[in-house]
């Protein structure tokens, strides 16, 4: 045993750390909205903490062990419009706990173990209008402290242990209360007493919920003259006999909406049958709700005997055989069947009958037909049905029918265009599986209608005419269908109305550039999940209305057009996200664009890359453009170069004897010229270049020096450069002989054209043409440039005539003279050709 001293010893500090467990938390408030919507809950608070500012309008604080709420809890929160006390583990409530709350509308408390409530508990709450009380083990009504509450317009009491159905007298101080929750309570008995303050001060808008009170007994006569909004009762007899009577105890009541029958989990009432609503006849009833009942009528109809008045029927969760022959002077305008079980489809003739929903029920595969000539609403979803023919009179033999909706159903073969039913407005197939829809216009008759769903219905659009007559159509929706070729083709141009197109999922790769032309109001057009390859703005441009343009979930790369700011000027959210964008410099001006559209492109920061690999799942937005222009630099530099290289080579390549002449201008410089004339001929006029030029010019006074390749010519060096280094370097001047034979020698006009860039690059007027023989003109032509010299210059002309010969002579001889220096160069040039004649000869 361990001494007292001990255990204290080690028990006091082990307390003191666990009550150190348990601070305040520090951890945030979540800031809902902020300065005024703040959720804490769960935080193990003791009380509101510090930085929830004043301002706040909306405070939950479930969850929290505050236990205990003194007087002005919450004064310094004076905004509060709605406070969140649920399960907070408040066992008392002081008097003025939310005295300030002038603004409080909703005041929730549920699961507080409430077992001190001060009479003044609620003072303050001037404009309640809310109040949630489930669960507080509140045993009676009568000493509940709300009586001041005027603005109170509902009151939840559900699930707690109250006995008594009396209302208080405190309830003629509501006079705006419509909802009572009762349910779940432990009322058993209904005496006409307990609803006195309603017979003195009515409250006509009243909605009671009773639901789960195991009540045995109503005393007939308690709600006579009592008008109520709604009055439901589920789950609250545990028979058939002892709810037959206590409907007959109702009898007076005047309820705007009755709903009887049980929970799915809450089931007592067996072999519920065609008596036990007999009591109903002495209630005046305009909407009636059964659910959840085991019925053992083989036709449903026979209960409702007593119901003939009401305007509206609705049976959700039963099981029958058959509803059929609704007896001529039945009022329902309004039948709802959902979630049944029946046996087959139920045929239904009647007149007064608007509104058909027949929803999510079982059994009964096949569509019979109706006959319901004022039908307005038909609502035939979720049955799993099939339509041997739709959809015509004939089916449904109404002419009045505003709203079909046939979605998630079987197949539906649409055999006729609507013929008859011309006032629908709302039509909607959507997964159900329509045949034939898409063979002839089949909706050519529906000139009113407005709103169309045929997504997921295995349509495949192949006839361009398929929406024909929908003029006024506004909002179609389309998804999860296929197109021809997965070409979106010009099949909307009569829908000028549209507001709403839905084209997602189907499997789209193109679409028609005038597909939405004549679309001027369209506002949300959805290409999602389709399979484009790129944005193409012109199919869009003439969406003057257009804001929402969905494109998410494509394949798109890029734009394919150079200005996608050609888009509508209205259009506010673009979505690309989920695409297949190429971050590459070809893309780079849509790149560009997408960084300038920011505020136009739906989560752009969430748009990534998918090519090339190194930018694979980058932001779109982190793409840089400068690298391009690097690359493009690198990329145009390098092509320029080798286009600089390649021309410089090819110029090289030809001009290689006019460099080497220039090189050798450069070298040897004026003033060198070791010969008078360097000549050109061709080796066929070699004769008369022997006998007549070089005997008269280098044998006659005075004397000139030639350059003939056959006597001056270096042996063993390229002719090409003999020609350069010895003719013309070397040379003052050049002959050329002209004749048939010289124009025909392309050796002979390579020299000429050498003699060319030499006379340009020496700038001298040094050729001296002599034409040997009359040269055909036509030949001549041939050689463009050397005619057009010919044609400009003047040149010699040999003519093997006595007379002629002298005067040729003479003016050769005064061609070469003309530049040549006088004496004493001339001696040495004499003296030089003296010599070379001598050396070569
Ligand atoms: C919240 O209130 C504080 C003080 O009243 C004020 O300074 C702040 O601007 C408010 N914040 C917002 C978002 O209204
Ligand atoms: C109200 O606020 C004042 C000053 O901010 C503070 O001293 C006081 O404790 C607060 N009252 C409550 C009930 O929280
Ligand atoms: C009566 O209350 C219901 C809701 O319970 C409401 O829809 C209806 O408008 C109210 N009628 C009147 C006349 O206030
Ligand atoms: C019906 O309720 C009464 C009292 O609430 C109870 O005594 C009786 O056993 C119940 N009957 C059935 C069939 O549950
Ligand atoms: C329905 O109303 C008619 C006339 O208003 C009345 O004669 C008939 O008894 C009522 N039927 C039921 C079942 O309340
Ligand atoms: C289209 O809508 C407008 C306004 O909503 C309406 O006035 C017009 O009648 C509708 N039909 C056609 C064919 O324009
Ligand atoms: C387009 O359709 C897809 C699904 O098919 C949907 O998720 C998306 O929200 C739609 N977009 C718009 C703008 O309605
Ligand atoms: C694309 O963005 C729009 C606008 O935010 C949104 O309504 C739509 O749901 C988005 N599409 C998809 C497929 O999520
Ligand atoms: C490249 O980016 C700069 C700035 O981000 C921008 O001004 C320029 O227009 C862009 N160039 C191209 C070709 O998109």
């Amino acid at each position: 045993m361990m001494p007292p001293s001990r255990l204290a010893g080690t028990l006091i500090p082990a307390m003191a750390f666990l009550s150190c467990l348990r601070p305040e938390s520090w951890e945030p408030c979540v800031e809902v909205v902020p300065n005024s919507t703040y959720q804490c809950v769960d935080l193990n608070l003791y009380k509101i903490p510090d930085n929830i500012p004043s301002s706040t309008k909306n405070l939950d604080l479930s969850f929290n062990p505050l236990k205990r709420l003194g007087s002005h809890s919450f004064s310094n929160f004076t905004e509060l419009k709605v406070l969140d006390l649920s399960r907070c583990e408040i066992h008392m409530i002081e008097d003025d706990a939310y005295q300030g709350l002038n603004h409080l509308s909703t005041l929730v408390l549920t699961g507080n173990p409430i077992q001190s409530l001060a009479s003044g508990a609620f003072s303050g709450l001037s404009s309640l209008q809310r109040l949630v009380v489930v669960e507080i083990n509140l045993a009676s009504l009568e000493n509940f402290p709300i009586g001041h509450l005027k603005t109170l317009k509902e009151l939840n009491v559900a699930h707690n242990l109250i006995h008594s159905f009396k209302l208080p007298k405190y309830f003629s101080n509501l006079p705006i209360l419509e909802h009572l929750d009762l349910s779940k309570n432990r009322i058993q008995n209904i005496y006409h007493k307990d609803l006195k303050v309603l017979h003195e001060m009515p409250l006509l808008n009243l909605s009671l919920d009773l639901s789960l009170n195991p009540i045995d007994f109503i005393q007939p006569g308690a709600f006579k003259e009592i008008k109520l909004h709604a009055l439901t009762l589920r789950s609250n007899f545990n028979s058939t006999n002892v709810m037959k009577i206590c409907i007959q105890g109702l009898a007076g009541l005047e309820v705007h909406r009755l709903v009887l029958g049980e929970f799915k989990n809450e089931r007592k009432v067996e072999d519920f049958e065609k008596s036990s609503l007999e009591g109903l006849c002495n209630l005046i009833i305009k909407e009636f709700r059964l659910a959840f009942l085991d019925t053992s009528q083989d036709n449903i109809i026979d209960l409702f005997n007593c119901l003939a008045n009401v305007s509206a029927i609705s049976l959700v969760s039963l099981n029958f055989d058959r509803l059929e022959g609704i007896p001529k002077n039945f009022r329902w305008e309004s039948l709802e069947l959902v979630n049944c079980q029946l046996k087959k489809f139920p045929t239904l003739e009647h007149i007064s009958l608007k509104r058909f929903i027949f929803t999510a029920n079982k059994g009964g595969d096949t569509f019979a037909e109706l006959h319901l000539p004022n039908l307005e609403i038909l609502d035939l979803s979720r049955n799993g049905l099939s339509f041997k023919g739709c959809c015509s009179y004939a089916d449904l033999k109404t002419a009045k029918l505003k709203h079909l909706d046939l979605s998630f159903n079987g197949i539906i073969s649409m055999s006729s265009n609507f013929l008859g039913l011309e006032q629908l407005e709302y039509l909607d197939f959507r997964h159900s599986t329509l045949k034939q829809s898409s063979d002839f216009p089949v909706f050519l008759s529906l000139n009113n209608l407005i709103y169309l769903d045929i997504s997921y219905t295995h349509t495949r659009v192949v006839f361009h005419g398929i929406f024909d007559g929908l003029f006024n159509l506004q909002i179609l929706k389309m998804a999860g269908n296929s197109f021809q070729d997965n070409f979106l083709p010009n099949i909307f141009t009569k829908l000028t109305n549209l507001t709403f197109l839905d084209l997602s999922e189907c499997l789209l790769e193109q679409v028609s550039q005038g597909a939405f032309d004549s679309l001027p109001r369209l506002q949300i057009l959805n290409m999602s999940h389709n399979n484009l390859l790129s944005l193409d703005i012109r199919p869009y441009k003439h969406l003057y209305s257009l804001q929402v343009l969905d494109c998410s979930f494509n394949r798109i790369v890029a734009s394919n057009v150079q200005e996608p700011q050609h888009l509508p000027r209205s259009l506010a959210l673009l979505n690309l996200t989920e695409n297949n964008i190429a971050c590459a410099c070809e893309h780079q001006s849509f790149l560009q664009w997408v960084k300038d559209q920011r505020q136009l492109l739906v989560e752009v920061e969430q748009m990534v890359c998918l090519t090339p690999l190194d930018m694979k799942d980058m932001p779109v937005l982190a793409f840089r453009n400068a690298t391009c222009h690097m690359s493009k630099t690198i990329i145009s530099v390098s092509v320029l170069s080798v286009l600089v290289v390649s021309v410089v080579v090819a110029l090289v390549y030809k001009f290689y004897f006019h460099l080497m002449l220039l090189a050798g201008c450069k070298k040897y410089g004026r003033g060198e010229s070791i010969y008078d004339a360097f000549v050109i001929y061709s080796s066929q006029d070699e004769d008369w270049v022997r006998n007549e030029l070089v005997k008269n010019l280098e044998e006659g006074v005075p004397p000139f020096h030639l350059c003939l390749h056959y006597r001056d010519f270096i042996p063993g060096v390229a002719i090409a450069a003999n020609i350069i280094q010895e003719g013309f370097h070397k040379s003052r001047k050049v002959i050329v002989v002209v004749s048939q034979h010289f124009i025909q020698s392309r050796w002979c006009i390579f020299e000429y054209e050498i003699a060319q860039t030499w006379q340009f690059l020496s700038s001298r007027s040094g050729i001296i043409f002599i034409v040997l023989q009359k040269v055909e003109k036509s030949l001549l032509r041939q050689q463009v440039e050397l005619y057009r010299l010919l044609s400009r210059n003047t040149y010699l002309e040999w003519e093997d005539n006595v007379l002629w010969r002298p005067i040729f002579w003479r003016r050769l001889r005064k061609a070469l003279l003309d530049g040549k220096a006088r004496s004493p160069e001339g001696k040495v040039d004499s003296e030089n050709s003296q010599y070379e004649a001598t050396t070569s000869t």
